[in-house]
Formats: structure tokens, sequence, C-alpha cells
């Protein structure tokens, strides 16, 4: 295993800049994983890591080679794709051993590893199987069995469970977290799924127009966010913003249209309903209720103009059109006019 750097790597495609100045070190046996909103350049950093693209300029060390010139194969990585491509008239054993049958690796190795790999994904059983033969997480499982086999210095996984149904997703995202702590590999990530970035990552990179907004654990992502895009893109549903002024009391929500000093983000979970005549908060409308089993989150229009979104107790009832107070139960982020956290 082995840590990775990248060193001011910039991409240009023609005219466009995709990827500005990009710095970060990964630690040997690291799980990182990267996020961004579609087009912010994650799988063109994450193939340029694997070789499959070259970069303008900068510099990709993998342990201690710099590895910018080297081919993908030569690189000691392995990469799983969205796309899985079995080859369909090869068994499941035919398919993961392949890569190291062309490398002319000796047969008792390629069984070793096979059975290793196997094991590991709980695949065993199905190793005389054909990919037709098997369901959308066991052909995922595969494909990362192809991905071990090669025993690479570091996995990179593009979106690898983005094809399959939600119940299957979190079965091979737990093989993940699993195959992570037994190999201690390093292993980089690309998802648009927030639950697989919160539990996965050791430290999570915040993308944004080819440029890292943030690096840092969930925890440090979630709690301290430096700028509005890391608080508004780490949480689901989405932190509030309002635009606020200093009161008496600390905070409070400007009306809309009126002048403010700074925007404030207030996650659901920071706010909190009471009835329409409950001396203090915000008076607003209900707007909808979304009941959730286990939580419910409404939808409230203040009266000063803006909307929020509040995380409630499921046993609440709150109804559409019901006059209702927000309050805040918690402190929540000021940010100024260019986004940064005050
Ligand atoms: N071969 C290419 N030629 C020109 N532009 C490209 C090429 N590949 C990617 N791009 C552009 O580079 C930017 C980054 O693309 P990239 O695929 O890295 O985004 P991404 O973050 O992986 O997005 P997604 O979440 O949708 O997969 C996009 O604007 C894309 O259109
Ligand atoms: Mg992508």
């Amino acid at each position: 295993m082995a840590q990775l750097q990248l060193n001011n790597i910039v991409k240009r495609f023609g005219p466009v800049e995709v990827l500005k100045q990009i710095n970060l070190h990964i630690q040997d046996g690291e799980f990182v994983v990267f996020v961004g909103p579609s087009g912010c350049g994650k799988s063109t950093l994450l193939r340029i890591i694997a070789g499959l693209e070259t970069q303008t300029s900068g510099e990709v060390r993998i342990g201690e080679r710099d590895v910018s010139d080297l081919a993908p194969s030569d690189r000691g990585i392995a990469m799983v794709f969205q796309s899985y491509a079995l080859y369909p008239h090869l068994s499941v054993r035919g398919n993961i051993s392949l890569g190291l049958k062309q490398a002319k690796t000796p047969q008792n190795i390629i069984d070793e590893r096979v059975e290793y790999a196997a094991n590991m994904l709980a695949l065993t059983d199905l190793l005389e199987r054909k990919p037709a033969e098997l369901s959308g997480g066991q052909r995922q499982r595969v494909a990362i069995g192809r991905a071990i086999v090669r025993e690479p210095d570091v996995f990179l996984f593009d979106e690898p469970l983005s094809n399959l149904d939600a119940a299957l997703r979190s079965s091979v995202r737990h093989d993940l977290a699993k195959l992570h702590k037994n190999l201690n590999a390093t292993m980089v990530y690309v998802t648009h799924d927030q639950v697989e970035a919160m539990t996965l990552a050791d430290r999570i990179v915040v993308m944004a127009g080819g440029v890292i907004q943030q690096v840092g654990s969930p925890r440090e992502l979630y709690e301290d966010p430096q700028n509005r895009f890391v608080a508004g893109f780490i949480g689901s549903p989405k932190m509030n913003f309002v635009p606020a002024i200093d009161g008496p009391n600390g905070s409070e929500i400007a009306a809309e249209g009126e002048a403010s000093s700074y925007e404030l983000g207030l996650r659901p979970e920071h706010l909190s309903l009471r009835d329409a005549d409950h001396p203090e908060g915000e008076p607003g409308v209900v707007q909808f209720s979304e009941y959730l089993g286990s939580e419910s989150f409404s939808l409230v229009a203040l009266d000063k103009g803006h909307q929020v979104l509040v995380r409630h107790s499921p046993h609440e009832i709150w109804n559409i059109d019901q006059p209702v107070k927000v309050i805040q139960i918690r402190d929540g982020y000021r940010f100024d006019r260019d986004g940064k956290r005050i």
C-alpha cells in the first residue's frame, strides 16, 4: 500500500480549465472520498491519478515515485467504474483472473488470490457462474474482486454503486468498508451519495468548479464548514440560508428586501416549530410536511419572505397552511458576502 500525492495538478480541455491547482496528500491506508456537483472535475482527477488522462501540469506521486509519465498498468493502481463491464462469456473466476492471466502470473498464485478475493467478497459459491446469472450487487462485487487480485497500492473507485438499488447499495457499501479494513488499502472514491461519503470516508474532499473547497473528516465538514458551499453541500436535507442582521438578542432574520449584514446558515435540526401563539420565534405558515417514519420535515414560509425546512419528531403533526412560529434551538453559522464563514 502507499501514500498518494497530488501536487499542483492543473487540467485544461482546450481553453477550459477543469482542474485548478489541486494539492492533496492522501495517507497510506486512508479512505478518501471526492464529492461535488456534476462536472466539478472528480472523475477527471481520478483518471489523472490512474493515468487514463494526462494532466496539463503538476505531479502525481504514488508511494515514493513520481508516476506522472507512467502508463496506467505501471502505476500500481486498480480502478473500479460505475459500469463494471464484465466479459459475458467468461465465468466469475475467468473475469476476476483475466488481468493476472494476461500478466502471465503463475497459475498457483492466480488460484490463491482468486480464492482470497472470492472469500472476502462472498463470491466463492458463484465462481463458475456467468455474469448473466448474477444479481447487480454480485456483478459489482466481481468488478471489485478483479481489482483486489491485482494487489494494487491504491484502489480508485468512480461511483461504483450508483447502478445498484438502495438495498444493494447499502450492502455493497458495508462490503467496501470491510474490505478497506481487511486490506488496509489506500482508497480514493468518487460518489454523489451523501451517505456513502459520510460513512466510508476517513476524509472527504469537497470540490466545486475544479477547486478543492475543503478537506476534512465527515464530522469536521458537517460541524465546521469553512464556507457556504461546503455548508450547503454536506448534509441532507440541505442547510437553510437566510439573510440576517445583528439584533439586541443575537442574530435576527432580515425581511426580504431589508439590508442584511451577513447570511445565517441553519440546519433543519437547528430549528423547531411551536404553535402560532408562542411568545418567541419567527412567524410563518407551513407549506408542506413530510413524514419519514423516524423523523419528519416541514417547510415553513416565514412572514419575512424566506422559506426554511425544519426537522422535527414524527409525533408532531403540522398541517399545510397552519400558522406557526419557528424557533432556533442551536446557534447557526454565519457567512459573509463572499460565502466565507465568519
Ligand atoms: N474529454 C473531455 N473533453 C472536454 N471536456 C471534458 C472531457 N472530459 C471531461 N470534460 C469536462 O470536464 C469537466 C469535469 O468533468 P468530470 O467528468 O471530471 O466531472 P465529474 O465531477 O466527474 O462530474 P459527474 O459527477 O457528472 O461525473 C466537465 O465540465 C466536463 O464536461
Ligand atoms: Mg464523474
